[in-house]
């Protein structure tokens, strides 16, 4: 029987490692990698976001977007259990033909985001992932070029969310979040 999200909590968590000042002084670093490599782990917890999205969401998405390059390491697996496309959602200048941007500050610099522009079907449900929410400059952007390609965003997912930073403040309010861990400082 698959575990659900609130019972792999704490096997999520400890396989999260923390590095002190990465990339820079004074950021402490939340790294996934462990969570990545431990496949049995990672298989449980792709198995429970898309059980979370059956059961919680009110209804099926049509398409999981996932972040470059953290959001991707498991958003095309949780897109395969569920059956649906995954959307790339890229740094800029990597994506071929007419693409959608976003400007965006992060809690370490500036940076664009796009997607094709004919990435959706109108109306389609997307469910956005990503690792982590830190200033949430990044979700952000993800919401806005999902709402701009014509999506509508059935929840904003991230593993873990520094709330210290208050980015979930910062998202659209029409915009469900949900993080799995919740980091207070
Ligand atoms: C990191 C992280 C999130 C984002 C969160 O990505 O993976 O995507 O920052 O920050 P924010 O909430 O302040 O916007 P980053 O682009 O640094 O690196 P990555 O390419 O390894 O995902
Ligand atoms: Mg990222």
């Amino acid at each position: 029987m698959t575990r659900s999200l609130a019972e792999l909590k704490t096997d999520v968590a400890k396989n999260v490692r923390n590095f002190a000042d990465f990339p820079k002084k004074g950021i402490l670093f939340r790294d996934i990698m462990p969570l990545i490599q431990n496949s049995k782990l990672l298989n449980e917890l792709c198995h429970a976001i898309a059980n979370h999205v059956k059961e919680d969401l009110g209804g099926a998405v049509d398409a999981v977007a996932g972040l470059e390059a953290r959001g991707f390491l498991f958003g095309p697996s949780v897109a395969i259990l569920l059956d649906v496309p995954f959307i790339p959602i890229r740094k800029l200048g990597k994506l071929p033909g007419k693409t959608i941007k976003a400007t965006y500050v992060k809690e370490y610099g500036e940076d664009i985001v796009e997607i094709q522009a004919d990435a959706l079907q109108p109306g389609a449900r997307v469910l956005i992932v990503d690792d982590l929410l830190a200033t949430g400059g990044t979700m952000h952007a993800a919401i806005d070029l999902i709402e701009g390609a014509g999506g509508k965003v059935a929840e904003a997912f991230v593993l873990i969310e520094l709330a210290d930073l208050k980015g979930r403040d910062c998202l659209p309010q029409h915009v469900q979040l949900f993080s799995l861990i919740s980091y207070a400082d």
